[in-house]
């Protein structure tokens, strides 16, 4: 990074106003002030001559913004744990640094794991719509009948640090755990978990999915009808990782036959415009990807990036460095 004591940043999104406070004290920050999302040729016109660079997982920095930055710029700093919106490889290769926001968000996400996973099988939207509507009849024992979670499995797809967070929670509510991730955790990290070393393994034996594992172009599209088929019938499918893990059309199908009684979603392919089929389903509770949206972690983000700059400028090597 320059010498400068206050090195030129652009900010892409508003962060919340002590964290915009505490960048303009350190940087000569230009801001993105209407908030709006930027394309790449966006970001490369309007950022053009920072050192650092502060995106969120909705700015996409790829091989063309990196190489239109890169005369100038030194660090990406992605307000988000997930970096599948940043091309590394490019990154890398023009000696450019990235820093994410890991830990600081697991337990937000875990929160919002749980919303939706009750959500989904307590049939939580149609039961807010039926008191709000005033269309409630009164109680009835018949009444939107749900999905009990004591004693079910719940089967974690990514059992990372969110994973794990996760699975504190949900076995106070007397689920069962199992998992998969490419190897088997130790056993300190596993707490009695199932491991399951295939994907299909792990449908096979999840009465609620739930997937957490990290984007990745390897893994888009993962969870399709062949794999929602190995599902027990009638099972639940929560996602608070990346819409592009799931086929949209097979899950919405799947949804619409009740062969997956129910879903919980935070993530969606292509956000905000989502596959039309779920606006349209009562039994899918939506939640527009407020997993890490809470006052306490997204400044906790902030500051996370906000050291990681500092210490890359000290020539140390912070631990939220992805390369
Ligand atoms: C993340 O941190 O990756 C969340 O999805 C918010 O972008």
């Amino acid at each position: 990074m320059q010498s400068s004591p206050h090195p030129p940043a652009f900010l892409c999104r508003r962060y919340p106003p002590n964290i915009e406070a505490a960048l303009r004290e350190r940087f000569e920050l230009r801001v993105n002030d209407d908030d709006g999302i930027l394309t790449p040729s966006d970001i490369a016109r309007r950022a053009s001559g920072s050192a650092v660079l502060f995106v969120s997982a909705t700015e996409v920095v790829d091989r063309a913004v990196i190489a239109g930055l890169a005369p100038t710029l030194r660090i990406i700093a992605t307000l988000s744990v997930g970096f599948d919106h940043i091309d590394l490889d490019a990154a890398r290769a023009a000696g450019i640094r990235v820093l994410h926001t890991p830990e600081v968000l697991s337990d937000a996400c875990a929160e919002i794991a749980m919303l939706l996973m009750l959500a989904a099988c307590r049939r939580g939207f149609e039961a807010d719509r039926m008191v709000r509507s005033g269309d409630w009849p009164g109680w009835a024992p018949t009444q939107l009948l749900g999905m009990g979670l004591v004693g079910k499995r719940l089967g974690i797809f990514g059992m990372g640090r969110i994973g794990r967070a996760i699975a504190v929670r949900a076995r106070g509510f007397g689920l069962s755990i199992h998992y998969h991730n490419r190897s088997r955790l130790d056993p300190e990290w596993e707490a009695g978990a199932t491991y399951h070393p295939t994907l299909d393994g792990l449908l096979l034996e999840s009465d609620i999915l739930m997937i957490a594992a990290p984007g990745a172009p390897s893994l888009r599209g993962a969870i399709d009808a062949g794999r929602l088929a190995l599902l027990p019938p009638g099972a639940v499918v929560v996602n608070i990782s990346r819409g592009d893990l799931v086929d949209d059309h097979a899950l919405v199908d799947a949804l619409r036959q009740g062969r997956v009684r129910a879903a919980g979603l935070d993530v969606f392919a292509n956000e905000p415009n989502i596959h039309p089929g779920y606006r349209a389903l009562d039994n899918v509770f939506l939640t527009p990807h407020i997993g890490s949206a809470t006052d306490e972690t997204r400044e906790a983000m902030g500051w996370l990036l906000i050291h990681g700059v500092e210490a890359l400028a000290r020539g140390e090597t912070p631990d939220n460095l992805l390369c």
